[in-house]
């Protein structure tokens, strides 16, 4: 018998919900023509709508609702009308610290379609794994601010990092570098302005690297990274770093590989304790909201992710074959110089899976 997996999708915002609506199309589609697995998506309402409704972006019970789930699809939070602090907090923050989604994965690929803008790299484009830690550091939520108003306002960010917290992304920063044929890690920080949690993160690391004697590492400030992402970008393959130093240097990856508008992302619980989160890493992009022109291939990528964490390696490789295969014969969303809309890119690769079946 097959297996079935019950998916939690939350749209949330924006184009989140073009894109989510996308992808469900595309995976069911999938299911049905494979006959390897089965798959059940249950709608949850969160976002900007429910907020407005009921005061909290998510409902009251919010972890144990996803633990009844195998996986989430997210699309974006965001909404021009409520401060972005509180529609992030309020949703995707409110979900990945608590179920301890450590590991924030993006593949950075430039893709059939897409143009590398660089002229450094070799026709092949890049090709990287981005690991960001997920769960403390910069993004902690740790402190607060006195003397409102007051010439003297005072506001604290207090950046947090642990020894368990560091260890366990090191260690599946340098397991995800070895799964891959160059078996290189590059580790980023900021070492030398930051004196504390900063060489915490260099311990840590040249201590795990022992466990690792298969697997080439080096270390990178964050500020020279950004230099090395454009100038040596073949250098590079997997990169770990702090959550915001990788919030900030996968957004420079995406665009780099070409369009954030294909930009994959897994929120994973490398335990498998709590179900993880797959999301493209866009937002809610309220520009193009409601014209049908939101590039889904982002989405169908983390779709790709989540069913190959779930065990479905075979399907995801066949879901991006068919991706990359439309891609490639040019039926492009604008963002990447095309004129499908969303529905026609959807179309033609659901023709693609019809066609995995003969
Ligand atoms: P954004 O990613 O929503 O948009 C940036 C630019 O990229 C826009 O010009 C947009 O049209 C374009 N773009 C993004 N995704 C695209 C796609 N799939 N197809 C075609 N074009 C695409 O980032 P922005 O404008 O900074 O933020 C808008 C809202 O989204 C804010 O409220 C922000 O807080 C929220 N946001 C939410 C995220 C999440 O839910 N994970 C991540 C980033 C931003
Ligand atoms: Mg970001």
């Amino acid at each position: 018998m097959s297996p079935t997996y019950r998916i939690a999708s939350i749209p949330g915002d924006g184009i989140g919900i073009e894109v989510v609506a996308a992808t469900i199309q595309v995976v069911e589609k999938l299911a049905k023509t494979l006959k390897t697995f089965d798959i059940e998506f249950t709608h949850i309402p969160w976002g900007t709508a429910y907020y407005k409704e009921h005061g909290r972006y998510v409902s009251e019970d919010v972890l144990d609702t996803l633990r009844g789930f195998d996986a989430t699809l997210f699309g974006a939070v965001g909404a021009p009308d409520v401060p972005d602090h509180i529609s992030l907090w309020g949703l995707l923050l409110a979900i990945r610290g608590p179920l301890q989604l450590y590991a924030n994965v993006r593949p950075v690929r430039t893709f059939p379609g897409t143009k590398c803008p660089l002229n450094t790299v070799s026709s092949g484009g890049i090709d990287w794994v981005l690991v960001r830690e997920n769960s403390e550091g910069e993004y902690s939520g740790q402190g607060g601010r006195s003397h409102l108003r007051q010439p003297w306002e005072t506001a604290t960010e207090v950046a947090i990092f642990t020894r368990v917290g560091i260890e366990r992304i090191m260690r599946f920063a340098f397991e995800t570098a070895r799964s891959r044929p160059k078996r290189l890690l590059t580790v980023v920080t900021k070492s030398n302005s930051m004196r504390n949690g900063m060489v915490l993160w260099d311990e840590i690391a040249a201590e795990v690297a022992k466990d690792f004697p298969d697997v080439t590492w080096d270390k990178m400030l964050v500020d020279a990274m950004t230099v090395r992402m454009v100038a040596k970008p073949q250098s590079l393959d997997t990169i770990v770093g702090t959550n915001l130093h990788m919030d900030i240097l996968s957004d420079l990856a995406a665009a780099l590989a070409g369009s954030i508008g294909v930009a994959p992302s897994s929120n994973l619980d490398p335990t498998r304790k709590n179900p993880s989160l797959f999301e493209p890493v866009h937002g809610s992009a309220f520009d193009i909201t409601g014209k049908g022109v939101a590039n889904p291939v982002a989405t169908f990528w983390s779709a790709a992710e989540m069913l190959s964490w779930l065990g479905e390696k075979d399907a995801s490789k066949k879901l991006m074959g068919c991706v990359e295969r439309v891609c490639a014969a040019g039926i492009l969303t604008p963002d990447l110089g095309g004129s499908a809309t969303t529905q026609g890119v959807v179309d033609a690769v659901c023709k693609e899976i019809e066609g995995l079946s003969t």
